[in-house]
C-alpha cells in the first residue's frame, strides 16, 4: 500500500453518521481560493453544478458539462485536506441509463479524486442510486426543488406545498434512501415537510430553502459572501460583504497604477534594492 498523507479527509459514512449527533455544514465551491478557506470549517465541500450559473453566468444549471464539472471537482479536492468532497453530476449524464450513470460518475470520481456523487431526481432513479452504490459510488440524493427540471417544473419554484407534491417528495427521499443514498438534499421545500423528513428519514437530510431542523444546510459558498448576482435568494443570508471588499482593493490598485505608486522597484527584477545580504537571489526569482 502506498504512502497516505498525513491529514485525513472525513468520509462518506463519516459523514453519514453525524445524523442525530451534531448539524452537518456544508457549502459549495467551484476553484481552489474558495475551497481552501472553507476546508476547515464545513463537514463536506459540493462542488456544485450551480457553477453554470454562479460561475459561468448561464440562466440555468442545464449546459454544464461532465469534462467542466470533472476539472472543478479536481481543483478543489487538490487543494483541500479535510472536507469531503463531493460532485454533482450534470444534466444528461444520469438520467439516461443506471449503466451510463455508472460509466460517467466513474469518471467524474477517477479523475477528481471526489469521494460521492450527487444527483437530482425523484424515485424513478432510485434505480440508478442502488446501481452506483452497489458498485461502490456513494450516492447524495437531490429532491424537492431540482434545478435540472426547471423546464418540467417551469421555474425555480418551491415544491411540496400541497399535500399531494409533498407525498411525492417523501415517496421520493424514501427511494432514494431504501436504493442506499447516503443522504438526501432537501431543496425549496415546505417546512414542515422538511421537518418531517428529518425525523422520518434514517439518512441525513441536507436542507437548502428546507427547515432548521434539517440534519445540515448547504448554500452556494457567493450567497453568503456577498459575491452572488443581484438579489439573494429568500433561503440564504449573507455573512460578508466580501464584494465590497473586492471592489475596495481593486479601486486602490486602480488608483496606485494610474498614480504610478505601482509597480516599484521591489516589484521589479535585476535591481538593487535595499541591501540585504550579498547572495541575496530574492528579486531575481519570479
Ligand atoms: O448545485 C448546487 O450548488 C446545489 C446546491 C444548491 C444544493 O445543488
Amino acid at each position: 500500500m502506498s504512502a497516505h498523507s498525513s491529514t485525513k479527509r472525513r468520509t462518506v459514512p463519516e459523514l453519514a453518521a453525524l445524523k442525530g449527533q451534531r448539524k452537518i455544514v456544508s457549502l459549495t465551491a467551484y476553484i481552489a481560493p474558495i475551497a481552501r478557506q472553507l476546508d476547515p470549517y464545513v463537514d463536506f465541500i459540493l462542488v456544485g453544478d450551480s457553477t453554470a450559473m454562479v460561475g459561468y453566468g448561464l440562466p440555468d444549471t442545464l449546459s454544464i458539462t461532465v469534462e467542466q464539472m470533472t476539472a472543478h471537482a479536481a481543483a478543489v479536492v487538490r487543494t483541500t485536506q479535510h472536507a469531503c468532497v463531493v460532485v454533482d453530476m450534470p444534466f444528461g449524464s444520469y438520467q439516461a441509463s443506471p449503466q451510463e450513470a455508472f460509466k460517467q460518475a466513474a469518471y467524474m470520481l477517477a479523475h477528481s479524486g471526489a469521494a460521492a456523487v450527487k444527483i437530482e431526481g425523484g424515485a424513478a432513479l432510485a434505480e440508478t442510486t442502488r446501481f452506483l452504490v452497489e458498485r461502490g459510488i456513494p450516492v447524495l440524493a437531490h429532491v424537492g426543488l431540482m434545478p435540472q427540471y426547471v423546464n418540467t417544473m417551469g421555474g425555480f419554484k418551491a415544491q411540496g406545498l400541497h399535500d399531494a407534491a409533498a407525498q411525492q417528495i417523501t415517496r421520493d427521499a424514501l427511494a432514494h434512501q431504501e436504493a442506499g443514498a447516503f443522504g438526501v438534499v432537501l431543496e425549496g421545500i415546505a417546512e414542515p415537510l422538511a421537518r418531517q423528513l428529518t425525523a422520518t428519514l434514517t439518512i441525513p437530510t441536507i436542507g437548502i430553502g428546507a427547515s432548521p431542523a434539517c440534519d445540515g444546510q448547504v448554500l452556494v459558498t457567493e450567497d453568503i459572501l456577498g459575491l452572488g448576482e443581484g438579489k439573494i435568494p429568500k433561503f440564504a443570508q449573507p455573512f460578508a460583504d466580501v464584494g465590497a471588499v473586492i471592489r475596495d482593493a481593486v479601486q486602490q490598485y486602480a488608483q496606485a497604477v494610474q498614480d504610478g505608486r505601482f509597480p516599484t522597484l521591489q516589484h521589479c527584477f535585476g535591481v538593487k534594492t535595499a541591501p540585504s545580504s550579498s547572495n541575496d537571489e530574492s528579486n531575481s526569482k519570479p
